[in-house]
């Protein structure tokens, strides 16, 4: 709950600037104080007098409005608040927060705020994959601004991808985030966990031993440091862990997309036991057997590498890590799998024993910078381990 918490609310240029009202009424509703922003874009989208009225509060929109500068101008709007929120963030605001331009209201608010500051983007996917963008957010991301979506779908030209604002729930949720105790407060973790299920036929499929149990608790653990935790999850028999947002999943290409939909993030943990193979065609009936006939042989194909895929993208976060399960030359593997894969670390475990589905593990911390060899540990204790490290390196 936001309850007592007071935001400035910065409303920007795009189309999307509708949902800003939605999430004015959800904040509300949670308890907090909005104080509404319009820039001269976003007023070409929603109007003053509609904001004003959802926010039950004087909506401000001129750097240069004497009336405001009497009520202490733009600083006291930065000090004010509790947080900063800009949704919807444009293309222009993001460049000029980057830059540091104060050129209108809202620039001027968050080169002079001290708060916290979420932003939500929001425009064409286009823009949005831009080098000059994808620049941008880096070095807002690198000074500890927070980002919620955006989410891909369809646009409002007959387009799709990602570059639609994040739904009103979502930026609630990561607004509440932003007040959460603890070290990873305000910071988005992505986590993949559990195996994936490969199709053969509508009721066969091809999968491996992973329960889910140590990316699970790394996601709890994740959260109980503050973080907003988004959890891709294979097909699992244990239960959500608390404060986490799972995201449900069968195979590795769903598991890919799930989590390329959940950047940007500030760090990813691929705990998953992605299979590497599927089979290269599900057959839409289920197979009958043929008597005195030799089954037909499975024919795979390659899955897609998703801690590869994150530890290469565009919208990489600041922090990949990976695990390797291996049965023989534990380390010397992992040392060839941080490299390949390109991630900056990896979690290794010895999977010879009953690691897969059981309750305890012994680890490795393989980095550039060397090896760290972690006791047998029950794996929440594996994963406070991990959420605490994860916090040191992002500080
Ligand atoms: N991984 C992934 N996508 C895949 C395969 C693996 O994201 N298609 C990730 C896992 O989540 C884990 C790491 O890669 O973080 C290593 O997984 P592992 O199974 O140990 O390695 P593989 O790449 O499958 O290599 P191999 O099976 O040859 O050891």
């Amino acid at each position: 709950m936001l309850t007592g918490r007071h935001l400035l609310l910065i409303v920007s240029g795009s189309i999307a600037a509708y949902k800003a009202l939605e999430l004015a009424r959800l904040l509300r509703r949670d308890g907090a104080r909005v104080t509404p922003v319009l820039t001269a874009g976003g007023a070409q989208f929603v109007t003053p007098h509609a904001l004003q009225a959802i926010c039950g509060e004087a909506v401000m929109q001129d750097l240069w409005s004497l009336e405001q500068e009497a009520a202490g101008g733009h600083i006291r709007l930065a000090r004010a608040p509790d947080a900063v929120v800009v949704a919807p963030a444009s293309a222009d605001l993001l460049a000029r927060m980057a830059t540091g331009l104060a050129s209108d209201l809202a620039g001027a608010i968050l080169l002079a705020t001290t708060r916290p500051v979420l932003v939500a983007p929001a425009m064409n996917p286009t823009m949005w994959a831009h080098p000059a963008t994808v620049a941008n957010v880096a070095v807002l991301r690198a000074r500890g601004i927070a980002f919620v979506g955006p989410e891909n779908g369809e646009m409002a030209e007959p387009e799709s991808g990602y570059g639609r604002l994040a739904e009103p729930p979502t930026m609630l949720a990561a607004i509440r985030a932003l007040f959460s105790a603890g070290p990873l407060a305000g910071r988005h973790v992505l986590v993949t966990s559990g195996p994936t299920h490969e199709p053969l036929d509508p009721v066969r499929y091809i999968a491996n031993r992973s329960s889910g149990r140590q990316g699970h608790a790394i996601a709890a653990a994740l959260a109980a440091l503050g973080a907003r935790v988004t959890l891709v999850s294979g097909p699992v028999a244990i239960a959500d862990p608390p404060g986490v947002t799972v995201v449900r999943v069968e195979t590795a290409a769903e598991m890919l997309a799930a989590t390329e939909a959940a950047l940007p993030a500030d760090a990813a943990v691929c705990a998953a036991a992605v299979a590497d193979f599927r089979p290269a065609t599900a057959v839409a009936g289920k197979i009958k057997k043929i008597a005195g006939m030799a089954p037909a042989p499975i024919t795979l194909a390659l899955n897609p590498d998703i801690l590869a895929t994150l530890s290469h993208h565009a919208r990489r976060p600041r922090l990949v890590v990976g695990f390797a399960a291996e049965t023989s030359d534990l380390i010397e593997n992992a040392r060839q799998k941080l490299a390949r894969k390109g991630c900056d670390w990896v979690v290794a475990n010895d999977v010879s024993g009953d690691v897969m589905g059981g309750s305890d593990n012994t680890v490795h911390l393989v980095t550039a910078a060397g090896v760290e060899d972690w006791p047998l540990l029950p794996k929440p204790q594996v994963a406070a381990r991990l959420a605490a490290r994860i916090a040191e390196a992002l500080a």
